[in-house]
């Protein structure tokens, strides 16, 4: 996710802007800029009063270019981004500019009706320089300027009213040379005051050096930072009240923004996670999908006639899960390989094969070989990735992102959630232009994915209790995760969760397999964890459970609430909101993802740096 920073008041502005960026570095980024207020510049000057520069790459590439600082400039803005629209290059680094070039802003989060304001502004005559949605939002606010004139707090204001999608955002203006302004609808902002200066960004961390009193930006406001005032309003242009709180955490806790681990953290995020994977593909009430991000034609999607999905670990989990949609939406038959045995084993596949490589980093190796063997047969290559313009983006013949933002734990967590839900978006726009789902029932679906965020809270909340499940649970040494359906791929991916931060041996099985040969290993000891929400399997999964509880397993069932067969075989039940039986593994793996994490708390593991793993696995 994007980082913010910015400064006014009585020093110069640059290094601060600079080390509250750096400070922003573990958020993840492919590129930055800066923007000064040059006090030295003439109204008139060509280059609006400001002073830019932007690099795609680290900051150190941001440093290297930075030469004729103005002097005595005492106000500016910092960005790192990381790209949704358009690639990480010079020209869609932020600070985007309007038609003067006397405004600059920064931006984190995504405007969703993106392709409407293009083709409005670029009818009315202006000259875009990015790909980005950022830049129309500068153009937005700095037409209002010119058009009605007034204060920059107001066009922003108006500005941010009527946009739809997730915006923070932070202006600066040669006109206005003392105020920075900045506006959320979604994405978090903090200020901060010292008895002379102001400050904003993203996230704590970046103001730490300067000030431990920090406001938080509530949702839908416009604040105004002045060397030393700060003042607040809700999008109607009322004043409103803010409240400073003194941080007392240290600058590394800060950026794990109070969780102990950046892992808890991002199970933390999986609500909102999901709600940018939705956001511009599908609004509340719709019984329509939009993938045009994904630049695949529909007579392309129409021409297919078998589907192949590639990953490696959760992303072959997630797979797994869209297999099921897939196959039940739109009738196409739909296999999940390993990327690792796909270009070994000769598959079968032509022009009509739709191959959907599943990557979080996008630069695993073994899924982008698989996707380029798959290419050499002519096959059209969608690549669900996380990460903008990676290796296997460039490669693919279109792209859906995920936009679960940066993930720093080495167990994936929130980017699993969002391949599962971007993969079915993808199956239900299959059978959209296949044709193979009546719209109300489509509706219906995209009903309940709304919904999804609001229940998968409801789970993260009970983190409490299920801590206190899984110490009770810390000195067992062998873990069973059984289910069916797509509780079957909610299990593996339980266990993967488990085995990599605890270290304690834990294996995942389609339940209905058990009895073919693992049931040997089941004996007083064991723990079985069960997938049992509601499918139409359940009862066959939880006949499975009574089995190993009859060998002597201890078993701890993820269920629906109200299940009174479940809360009867289970020794310890953790109950999680229904929800349409395809969409489940979304909810049901947020306890396993707890379970696992405070299992291996109580163990005392890295569970952010797991022994023996990377996060980016580009090697064979
Ligand atoms: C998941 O917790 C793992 N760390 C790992 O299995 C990961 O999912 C796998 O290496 C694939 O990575 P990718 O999604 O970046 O391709």
């Amino acid at each position: 996710m994007c980082g913010i920073v910015g400064y006014t008041g009585p020093d110069e502005v640059l290094p601060i802007l600079i080390e509250g960026l750096s400070r922003l570095e573990y958020r993840g980024y492919d590129s930055s800029g800066v923007a000064l207020l040059d006090p030295d510049a003439s109204g008139d000057s060509s280059d609006g009063g400001l002073w830019i520069r932007r690099r795609p790459g680290k900051l150190s590439e941001l440093k290297r270019v930075i030469d004729d600082v103005p002097a005595h400039a005492r106000l500016g803005i910092g960005h790192t981004r990381w790209a949704t629209h358009g690639g990480p290059t010079e020209a869609n680094a932020h600070p985007h500019t309007d038609e003067t070039g006397r405004l600059a802003l920064v931006h984190n989060g995504i405007v969703e009706t993106f392709a409407e304001i293009r083709r409005e502004l670029i009818g009315a005559g202006v000259t875009l320089k990015s790909e980005t949605d950022t830049e129309l939002v500068a153009h937005l606010i700095g037409r209002h300027l010119v058009a009605h004139g007034g204060s920059l707090v107001e066009a922003v204001r108006i500005v941010m009213k009527d946009i739809e999608g997730a915006l923070a955002i932070v202006v600066m203006h040669a006109d206005f040379p003392d105020s920075i302004v900045a506006a959320r609808k979604g994405p978090p902002l903090v200020a901060g005051l010292t008895a002379d200066a102001g400050l904003v960004g993203s996230d704590i961390p970046a103001l730490l050096a300067h000030t431990r009193d920090i406001y938080v930006v509530e949702d839908e406001r416009v604040v105004e930072i002045r060397p030393g005032r700060i003042t607040a309003w809700d999008l109607e242009g009322n004043e409103v009240v803010l409240t400073p709180k003194t941080i007392t955490w240290s600058l590394e806790a800060a950026q794990k923004d109070g969780y102990e681990d950046f892992m808890l953290k991002e199970i933390h995020e999986q609500p909102a996670t999901i709600r940018d994977t939705l956001v511009g593909r599908t609004e509340p009430g719709s019984h329509r999908l939009h993938l045009d991000d994904m630049r695949l034609s529909e007579d392309a999607l129409r021409n297919v006639d078998r589907v192949s999905i590639l990953g490696c670990g959760t992303s072959f989990h997630s797979g797994m899960v869209a297999k099921y949609a897939i196959e039940h939406w739109t009738r196409l038959p739909c296999e999940v390989d390993l990327s690792s045995e796909y270009r070994y084993r000769d598959p079968v596949l032509d022009a009509r094969t739709l191959v959907i490589g599943v990557s979080q980093s996008g630069e695993t190796a073994d899924t982008i070989e698989a996707c380029k063997h798959a290419g050499h047969w002519d096959a059209k290559v969608v690549a669900v990735t996380n990460v903008v313009d990676s290796s296997l983006a460039r490669d693919a013949d279109a792209v859906l992102y995920t936009h679960a933002g940066p993930e720093i734990g080495v167990a994936a967590t929130k980017t699993f959630l969002a391949q599962v839900v971007a993969l079915e978006t993808l199956a239900l726009y299959l059978a959209q232009v296949r044709g193979t789902m009546k719209p109300e029932v489509t509706g219906e679906l995209l009903a309940e994915l709304h919904l999804l965020p609001d229940k998968i809270q409801q789970v993260v909340d009970q983190s409490d209790e299920i801590r206190k499940i899984a110490e009770r649970f810390a000195d067992r040494r062998d873990f069973f995760f059984i289910g069916r359906g797509v509780g079957y791929p909610t299990a593996l991916e339980g266990a993967l969760k488990l085995k990599e931060i605890s270290y304690v041996r834990a294996e995942g099985f389609a339940a209905g397999e058990l009895k073919h040969g693992p049931i040997a290993l089941i004996e007083p000891g064991v723990v079985a964890v069960g997938v049992c929400t509601k499918s139409f399997v359940r009862l066959k999964t939880l006949s499975n459970v009574q089995e190993v509880k009859a060998r002597g397993a201890t078993t701890i069932l993820i269920a629906n609430e109200g299940d009174r067969e479940a809360a009867e075989a289970a020794d310890v039940l953790i109950t999680v909101p229904t929800t349409e039986e395809l969409f489940a593994p979304a909810i049901d793996v947020v306890a396993l993802q707890l379970f696992s994490y405070w299992l291996a708390k109580a163990r005392g593991t890295d569970v952010d740096m797991p022994r023996n793993l990377a996060k980016t696995v580009t090697v064979e």
